[in-house]
């Protein structure tokens, strides 16, 4: 296995563990559902996104007969996913406290965690293609 698919597979987990935590939270804290934008994103795109990366650069190329198009772009993949993840995260937690101090982490966390999924589209396209 690819070290980026391990790594893709493992973080899904720990997104989904905590996903799973901040959910809990709220039943037992519904008040603390201002918190929802962080949690849907850390289960979507950390746990289901992340899951279907990893899975996806798995098979395809196994699916397809071709070569993988690009392993760096695939390392590339997980660091921007993550820090992306991360920073968009930090962003919906401090929003209902501090709409300034949220903007640059969403703006920066969600621009990067669209650059990670583009380069997961176009890696996976061309694969497919066989180019
Ligand atoms: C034990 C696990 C989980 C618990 C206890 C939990 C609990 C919750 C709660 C209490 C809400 C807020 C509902 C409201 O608006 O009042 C919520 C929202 C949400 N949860 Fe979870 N959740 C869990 C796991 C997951 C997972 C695994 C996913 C996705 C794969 C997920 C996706 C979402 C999404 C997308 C929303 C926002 C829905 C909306 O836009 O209204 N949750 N969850
Ligand atoms: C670069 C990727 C993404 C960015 C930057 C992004 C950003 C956002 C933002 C800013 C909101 C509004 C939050 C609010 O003000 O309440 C939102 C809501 C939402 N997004 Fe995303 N999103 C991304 C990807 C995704 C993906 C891939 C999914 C599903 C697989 C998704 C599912 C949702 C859902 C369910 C909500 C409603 C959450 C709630 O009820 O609080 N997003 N997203």
């Amino acid at each position: 296995m690819e070290w980026f698919v391990e790594a893709f597979l493992k973080a899904a987990l720990v997104w989904l563990g905590a996903g799973v935590l901040l959910g809990l939270l709220f039943t037992v804290s519904p008040q603390q559902v201002v918190y929802r934008p962080a949690h849907a994103h850390i289960n979507l795109l950390g746990f289901v996104s992340m899951m279907i990366f990893g899975v996806a650069y798995h098979v395809i190329p196994r699916f397809t007969g071709n070569a993988l198009f690009s392993r760096r772009a695939a390392g590339w993949n997980w660091w921007i996913s993550n820090v992306g993840l991360v920073l968009l995260v930090a962003g919906f937690f401090m929003r209902p406290h501090a709409v300034g101090a949220a903007a640059p982490a969403l703006a920066v966390g969600g621009t990067l965690a669209a650059a990670g999924a583009f380069i997961f589209i176009t890696n996976v396209w061309k694969t497919i293609d066989g180019n």
